[in-house]
């Protein structure tokens, strides 16, 4: 199928000319005016549209500015058709999103030449675009199935851990879903809300999972062991922290986003750490304790308590840990942080299914 032009002009011998220069490669629409060329493009989209300048009613600026409103016809060149060979009515003509211009009366070589030239571009370009959004659109797919494999390897990674020492495996999701509802009742009650943005709550979610990754390294003897830990042995466990840290600065470092690495890296550095500067490995104080870690340290204790341990018996019912971490507050747990979790009680219970 031959491409259209629409051809506009009210002097009815250019119409002809134009059919008669053109119409052997295209096919050709004409208009004898503004308006008769509007009602064509209601129900047609030309592949090019040559505009007469100056016309009665409506010139040929004016229909450009009609056409212009319409997204449809976005990508439709527009050129030109002028007597008037002044530099005012050729920059006027450029500046109004017209791509080229042609002098009447018509030199039938420069109008096809013209005229082939703007097609074959709209071509290139049409190709173009569909080339990049194909493009785009191979990346985002396996930009997000590289997503959705780094975040499998992350549970898997996690939920081995957890297998080692706690037998429920439930660990991991719950103190996902912990952090995740505290951070986003600190942010909606405008707590530590500069730091809590949409993309930090989600990547502290994401990364909670590994705050224990650390544990890797710590021997069975220790992990599993029923009773009580020596002195050496505490200090050994002690180290999954800085362990931790150093595994996922080793296998996501280089591959994920550099917030989402320094959040994990942070939460399984300083997720012992104690408000008031007495817990590990560092000893650091307060708000010297990045956020995602004094968000984790609450949910890391209530689920330890709350779980059966290889060591410890659960405990129940919720509120009765919620007693425990208010007893933290201020020592071991961050103050706000504390009153914003315990506050969260019901939705927890519902969360867990607890009746009472
Ligand atoms: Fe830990």
């Amino acid at each position: 199928m031959n491409q259209v032009i629409l051809v506009v002009d009210d002097d009815t011998s250019n119409l002809a000319l134009a059919q008669k220069i053109l119409g052997k490669e295209y096919r050709i629409a004409a208009a004898n005016s503004g308006k008769v060329a509007l009602k064509y493009l209601e129900n047609n989209c030309p592949d090019l549209i040559l505009l007469d300048i100056n016309m009665p009613e409506m010139d040929g600026f004016q229909v450009l500015e009609e056409v212009q409103r319409m997204e449809r016809f976005s990508h439709v060149p527009v050129i030109f058709l002028t007597a008037d060979n002044d530099p005012e009515t050729e920059t006027r003509c450029f500046a109004t999103g017209a791509v080229d211009f042609v002098a009447k009366p018509f030199i039938p070589d420069v109008l096809m030449s013209r005229v082939k030239k703007t097609l074959e571009l709209e071509i290139y370009r049409a190709n173009l675009e569909h080339m990049v959004e194909e493009q785009t659109r191979i990346i985002t797919a396996r930009t997000r199935r590289i997503s959705q494999i780094q975040e499998q390897v992350i549970m898997g990674m996690a939920t081995l851990i957890e297998t080692r020492d706690n037998s429920t495996g439930k660990h991991v999701k719950n103190t996902m879903t912990y952090v995740k509802m505290i951070a986003s009742e600190l942010k909606a009650r405008n707590i530590y809300s500069d730091i809590l943005t949409e993309d930090y709550i989600m990547n502290v979610y994401k990364a909670a999972p590994l705050h224990d990754v650390g544990k890797i390294k710590i021997s069975d003897a220790i992990l599993r062991k029923p009773g009580r830990l020596t002195e050496e042995e505490y200090n050994a466990m002690k180290l999954h922290t800085v362990y931790g840290r150093e595994i996922i600065n080793e296998i996501i470092g280089g591959v994920e986003d550099p917030a989402y690495v320094k959040i994990a890296e942070d939460i399984a550095m300083y997720h012992h750490e104690r408000w008031d500067g007495t817990g590990y490995p560092i000893g650091l104080k307060g708000e010297d304790i990045p956020l995602c870690a004094r968000i984790m340290a609450l949910a890391d204790v209530f689920d330890a308590l709350y779980e059966e341990r290889c060591y410890k018996e659960p405990i129940r019912p919720v509120y009765k840990i919620m007693q425990t971490l208010k007893e933290g507050r201020g020592t071991q747990f961050d103050p706000l942080i504390t009153d914003v979790f315990t506050s969260l009680e019901q939705e927890i219970k519902d969360l867990l299914g607890e009746l009472l």
